[in-house]
């Protein structure tokens, strides 16, 4: 069986053989189809890139039918089962699991970039008090870039790996920074002492004691919480930081249109609209109702944390994420709205219109629920999500940058404006 395709223009009566490669046809190849020799040629129109692959990539696997995911060939369960987010940030950006040497450099070198210059939090201090955190992360991202001016160099190796190691260093001390101007509290300075996991926790909600101790089953489950959010291929914000990156801009500014991206509702921003959702709904005798209005596309409404472009099966994160709320509502208190977040899934799952369009819960369906028990607010829950992406967002741009089939990313389009006016 040749591993072509033979397509007939049916303008011409003209066929056209065209290869096929890891079951994909290259677009460029149908460029030669054209009714006149200085026709343009036939283009592929695909807005939202339902079916085009914009690079080849080694990073992360899904089967969205079967509900897998991978990192770099192991399954998610594993890595949440058995690793750190350190390691497994490691393990997306290298290709293999650090042994225990260098997962003991990588952890000194990461936590030996926490701290920030002291005039991002002067200008941390300029954003009104009731800043969305999102919004000062993406800014603070992207001022990053004014403080290391030579991350520009992003084709000397050395620089490269300085820069991901200081933005995987620095964007959970940015996050809480940016939690703690919210709060009008004081910030609290990276503690070395403490795990990744742990210093962040420490930078959040440390208050007057000397030093922060942190709940080893809170670091914990917050760790394995960063280890489902590290990657997850060609989502909206990883095409951004390949795209922003493409222009071989500098890595803090790539990160930074990266975040704005991931800040969406429909993108990480959707553990937020989750539980303003559950709020909406406020009791399980309304949720029959809430599913009524989603159905009949009542104001525009979904059903937050429910339905993934990809995956056309239970979101393997979500699962590990369920059976995590048990254990963690077990050290909390049990948070009230998972009643509510039950019974939605349980009327989804069985409804028609759900099952129909094979729409299950996602990532962002219980995450949020964990988040709140944990004691953060609301608005942190999609920084919560950009803390660990980065390692994937780093990941993906390096892969970009040395990438040989790779240019810098310019889609076509099918114009069909006016042309050739007159201005009067
Ligand atoms: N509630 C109700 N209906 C839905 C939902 C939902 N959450 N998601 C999809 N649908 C319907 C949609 O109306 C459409 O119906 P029809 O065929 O009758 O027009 C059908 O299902 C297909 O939806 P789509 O919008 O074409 O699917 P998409 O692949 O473009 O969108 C999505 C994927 C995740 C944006 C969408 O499912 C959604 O808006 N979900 C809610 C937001 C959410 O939870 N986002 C987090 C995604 S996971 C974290 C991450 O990686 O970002």
């Amino acid at each position: 069986m040749a591993d072509t395709v033979t397509i007939t223009d049916n303008r011409t009566g003209k066929t056209f053989t065209i290869p096929i490669e890891n079951e994909t046809i290259k677009a460029t190849d149908l460029r030669q189809i054209k009714v006149k020799d200085d026709d343009f040629g036939l283009m592929t129109y695909d807005p939202a890139f339902m079916n085009t692959a914009s690079c080849k990539s080694k990073i992360t696997f899904i089967d969205g039918d079967k509900g897998i995911l991978e990192y770099r060939g192991y399954p998610i369960d594993q890595l949440a089962e058995k690793c750190s987010y350190l390691d497994v940030a490691y393990l997306v950006i290298n290709g293999e699991l650090p042994d225990a040497a260098q997962s003991k450099t990588w952890q000194t070198n990461i936590t030996h970039h926490t701290f920030v210059h002291e005039n991002i939090r002067k200008l941390m201090d300029g954003f009104q008090y009731d800043s969305h955190p999102m919004g000062v992360l993406i800014s603070t991202l992207g001022a990053m870039s004014t403080f290391y001016p030579t991350a520009k160099n992003i084709f000397d190796e050395t620089e490269r790996k300085l820069t991901m190691n200081r933005l995987i260093a620095k964007v959970p001390t940015l996050a809480a920074y940016a939690y703690r101007h919210r709060m009008g509290l004081p910030y609290v300075y990276p503690d070395n002492d403490l795990s990744y996991s742990g210093n962040f926790l420490s930078m959040m909600f440390k208050m007057a004691e000397l030093k922060y101790q942190p709940n080893k089953d809170i670091e914990r489950a917050l760790d394995v919480l960063f280890i489902l959010h590290a990657d997850h291929e060609q989502n909206c914000s990883t095409s951004a930081m390949r795209s922003i990156g493409s222009s071989q801009v500098d890595p803090y500014s790539a990160a930074a249109g990266a975040a704005a991206a991931l800040y969406g509702p429909l993108h990480g921003g959707a553990n937020e609209a989750v539980l303003r959702m559950l709020d909406e709904i406020g009791s399980l005798a309304n949720v029959p109702a809430f599913i009524k209005d989603v159905k009949e596309g009542k104001g525009e409404k979904r059903l937050m944390g429910f339905g993934h472009r990809v995956y056309k099966n239970y979101d393997p994160r979500a699962k590990i994420i369920k059976k995590m709320a048990d254990q963690v509502f077990a050290m909390t208190a049990r948070n009230p709205k998972l009643d509510i977040a039950l019974e939605l899934e349980r009327i989804a799952l069985q409804d028609d219109y759900f099952v129909k369009r094979k729409l299950y819960p996602n990532v962002d369906f219980y995450s949020g629920l964990i988040y709140q028990a944990l004691k953060f607010p609301t608005d942190m829950f999609p920084v919560l999500f950009a803390i660990p992406r980065m390692s994937g967002w780093l990941a993906q741009w390096q892969e970009m940058l040395l990438d040989g089939d790779q240019k810098i990313a310019r889609p076509r389009q099918i114009y069909l404006g006016a042309r050739g006016r007159k201005v009067p």
